[in-house]
């Protein structure tokens, strides 16, 4: 495992490395999830830096996900978004999945919204939904804080009493309110994948409190939380997980139902960008 003499001074060659080819501090971070690689059409572009040139980055190896560092404005707010994550189950460490928010904390970012594709427990959701991730449940096999601590760079033992930021939470219902948005609100739980569940399991996850199920988004907020910084989190429900109504599910539909859901985060993420 790696230890934090050794990512600090990866990072150090990273944030060098970005610098140098991009001079812009932002102070919002954003992880864009599968399929929704476009919510950043509205930006005002400054920069772009492929993952692959960056030293230390990991690379995506899944296709739905571009690989790239987007720096510009958002509605006027200096940004940086990750077009393109990093998951369990492409065989990456917590740590490396953690490294790009890492990565952002040094760039100066202060916030951070994250997005992804979920499937939905809560028998009140229907495909298309946003969920506004209010809390987590962690069902992977682990989180970036495990190791070594550095206590520059956060506590050993992390209070989550608010992981999610309670006024990024009020901003966004206000901003879902006037925009007649349906915004979902519930609990995300993270699993490995890359296999979907089978009913048993959702059965399982629905029982154990959880509203929408995906494979990422718990490792890089734990980095963040643990960094201070204040995140808000959402999810597209892209299929039902519905124990009683099972049906195929291909990653095509997924693909296609976080496309064209797509519009409405972007307006409401560019509307919370605006008032974070
Ligand atoms: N399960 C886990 N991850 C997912 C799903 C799902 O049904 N849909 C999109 N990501």
């Amino acid at each position: 495992m790696q230890n934090w003499t050794e990512i600090n001074q990866k990072l150090k060659d990273a944030i060098t490395y970005i610098k140098k080819t991009v001079a812009f501090e932002p102070e919002i971070g954003i992880i864009l999830g599968t399929g929704l690689g476009s919510l950043v059409d509205g930006m005002e572009l400054v920069g772009k830096i492929e993952y692959d040139d960056i030293p230390h980055f990991p690379t995506s190896t899944v296709e739905s996900h571009h690989g790239r560092l987007l720096f510009g404005h958002l509605r006027g707010k200096p940004v940086v978004c990750m077009q393109g994550r990093f998951h369990y189950y492409e065989g990456y460490s917590f740590r490396q999945i953690a490294f790009p928010v890492r990565v952002m904390k040094q760039l100066g970012v202060r916030s951070l919204i994250v997005s992804n594709a979920a499937g939905g427990l809560n028998p009140k959701y229907k495909e298309g939904d946003i969920m506004m991730i209010t809390d987590h449940i962690n069902f992977l096999p682990g989180n970036p804080l495990i190791g070594d601590n550095d206590d520059n760079w956060g506590p050993r033992f992390t209070d989550c009493h608010e992981v999610y930021n309670r006024e990024y939470i009020q901003t966004a219902r206000a901003v879902a309110l006037e925009q007649k948005l349906r915004l979902q609100e519930g609990i995300y739980i993270a699993v490995t994948g890359p296999n979907l569940e089978t009913a048993a399991e959702y059965r399982m996850f629905r029982t154990l409190g959880g509203d929408a199920v995906g494979m990422s988004t718990i490792p890089e907020v734990m980095a963040a939380h643990h960094q201070g910084n204040k995140i808000l989190a959402f999810s597209i429900i892209t299929d039902m997980g519905l124990p009683d109504n099972m049906h195929p599910c291909s990653i095509e539909s997924v693909l296609k139902v976080a496309a064209e859901a797509e519009p409405k985060l972007r307006a409401l993420i560019a509307a919370c960008v605006e008032r974070m």
